[in-house]
């Protein structure tokens, strides 16, 4: 047809004022109280669809399903597991395979091989049990290493000059270490699944404690550092010491609802709505 004008407007599928993307363990988990409170404050929340809720998390998807039933975590909009390697969209099952566009872009420049050559002869490497590890991440501990902070630079050097840069380490909590691709991580894959989604969001909020949140603190402005964080998080102190990161006072799901408050998500105690 001739004339018609063409738009290129981009197509938004949902609208929100707030999207949170949190891990699990230790930054929602270890006070169920505190996580309790903090769940129905977020159900709440999205029944009036202000927020869009993504756990992001190293756990694989059936410690995720027991977590709604056990723990106490929150059923989300989308779940990014297995350290930003893997994506779920609801409703969620067990024996789920991923999101096929995710998995299939990251297979297209990572081998396991290769991966596992990083990590090769390096002492002290214990392989973690085998459904940690997958055709993308490869999982090991560190804690028995003789000196683990010296056998992750190894790693590190191994990683950036013999896989072409494609894939990375992520250290977390003096014991566990990924080898994953490059492209993956919890920060790119959020960041995918918001695209993915044709999110149109106002802010967006991360939460973490330890080196494998590390990612969605590089990819997002606005954090919450719980105060049980693991040093190489709260190092994130001294690296922006001009940051909207907030460095919460409390706890696990109490220091995501402290910042949650400090960011203007929920209201401050005293507060009418
Ligand atoms: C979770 C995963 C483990 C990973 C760790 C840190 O515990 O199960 O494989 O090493 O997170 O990312
Ligand atoms: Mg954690």
């Amino acid at each position: 047809m001739i004339g018609t004008p063409v738009f290129f407007l981009k197509e938004v599928v949902m609208q929100t004022k707030w999207l949170l993307a949190s891990d699990i363990d230790n930054t929602l988990t270890g006070d169920r109280p505190a996580l309790d409170a903090l769940r129905a404050e977020i159900e709440e929340l999205r029944a009036a669809n202000k927020l869009f809720l993504i756990l992001s998390t190293g756990r694989r998807l059936s410690q995720i399903i027991d977590g709604f039933e056990q723990e106490g975590i929150p059923v989300p909009d989308a779940i990014v597991s297995q350290v930003g390697t893997e994506i779920y969209l609801p409703p969620y099952h067990r024996g789920d395979d991923p999101l096929h566009a995710w998995r299939d872009m990251l297979m297209e420049d990572f081998s396991r091989e290769e991966a596992l050559k990083v990590i090769d002869g390096v002492e002290g490497v214990e392989m973690q049990p085998e459904e940690f590890n997958t055709d993308l991440k490869v999982s090991c501990y560190l804690d028995s290493a003789p000196d683990p902070e010296a056998a992750v630079k190894k790693i590190r050097t191994r990683a950036e000059y013999n896989s072409d840069g494609l894939c990375q380490v992520v250290w977390s909590s003096g014991r566990d270490l990924d080898v994953i691709p490059t492209a993956a991580g919890k920060g790119n894959a959020i960041r995918f699944v918001i695209n993915l989604q044709k999110l149109d969001v106002e802010n967006i909020i991360v939460a973490g404690d330890s080196g494998n949140d590390r990612s969605m603190f590089d990819e997002f402005e606005s954090g919450i550092v719980v105060a049980n964080a693991q040093p190489e998080l709260l190092h994130l102190k001294k690296e922006h010491p001009i940051s909207t990161f907030y460095f919460a006072k409390n706890s696990y799901a109490g220091g995501v609802r402290e910042g949650l408050k400090h960011f203007g998500v929920l209201p401050e105690e005293g507060d009418t709505k």
